[in-house]
């Protein structure tokens, strides 16, 4: 579905990426793992063409994303779960929700997917007039991926959601990616946390220093010495 070929990027004088490829096939679940710097935001921002990539190439579904604005790749079904949420704290959950529907295709089932958002996160059905910024981080999380489905999408990019969140509510995050998951989503999630995104994946590619050093399924990157020793702490 998702296909990246040697991808660089980077921020002026700083290169981030150094000739990356991955591929998501419809229906899975992958993770790029990697430490705090490695580049996991750049590459989500690369394929929802918020930065351009300067080398390689990016396609969708074998339609090339190369030199694509944002709001157009939105149109070929990706929608992207920015880091640290970036809801608007002063508009309503619902409100919130609402803007993830701007697309005309979406607008116009804008209460159907309200309704469908609401069956996924019964919760934000019931803090619907409650101002984004007043909820907890966990809740918060829930509407930004809800705000994400609202665009109807193929494929949901995730940054980091469990980021900075008490290890309780960081449990119900990674249920609600499995959730998503059954639902038939196709996902990218970027995570430090490994260990436990490595329970919800099928595969993963392990980022380091903008490069991707390694990638397998998800039970055998969590059989592996190089993995537990330099990551899980085991
Ligand atoms: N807007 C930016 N301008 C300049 N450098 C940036 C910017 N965003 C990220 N970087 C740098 O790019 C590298 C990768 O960052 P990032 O993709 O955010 O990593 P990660 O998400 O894995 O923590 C880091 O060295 C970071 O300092
Ligand atoms: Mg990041």
């Amino acid at each position: 579905m998702l296909k990246l070929e040697g991808v660089s990027a980077g921020y002026g004088d700083f290169q981030a990426l150094f000739g990356a490829s991955l591929d998501v096939q419809a229906g899975e679940a992958v993770a790029v793992i990697g430490p705090n710097g490695a580049g996991k935001t750049t590459l989500l921002r690369v394929i929802s063409g918020i930065i351009p990539l300067r080398e390689g190439h990016l396609s969708m579904e074998g339609r090339p994303l190369d030199r694509v604005p944002a709001h157009r790749i939105i149109e070929t079904g990706i929608a992207h779960v920015p880091e640290n949420r970036r809801l608007f704290p002063r508009l309503t959950v619902e409100e919130n929700l609402k803007i993830g529907a701007y697309l005309p295709a979406a607008r116009s089932r804008f209460a159907e997917r309200l309704d469908f958002v609401y069956s996924l996160f019964p919760r934000m059905k019931e803090r619907r007039n409650q101002l984004a910024g007043t909820m907890s981080g966990g809740e918060q999380q829930m509407c930004a991926i809800g705000r994400a489905l609202m665009s109807g999408p193929k494929l949901l990019l995730m940054d980091e959601p469990s980021a900075g969140l008490a290890p309780v509510i960081v449990q119900q995050v990674f249920d609600l990616v499995r959730r998503i998951r059954s639902e038939g989503y196709t996902v990218l999630i970027v995570e430090q946390n490994i260990q436990q995104v490595l329970k919800v994946v099928d595969r993963a590619y392990l980022l380091e220093v903008g490069r991707i050093k390694l990638s397998g399924k998800s039970a055998d990157l969590l059989a592996s010495d190089e993995i537990r020793r330099a990551y899980i702490g085991l």
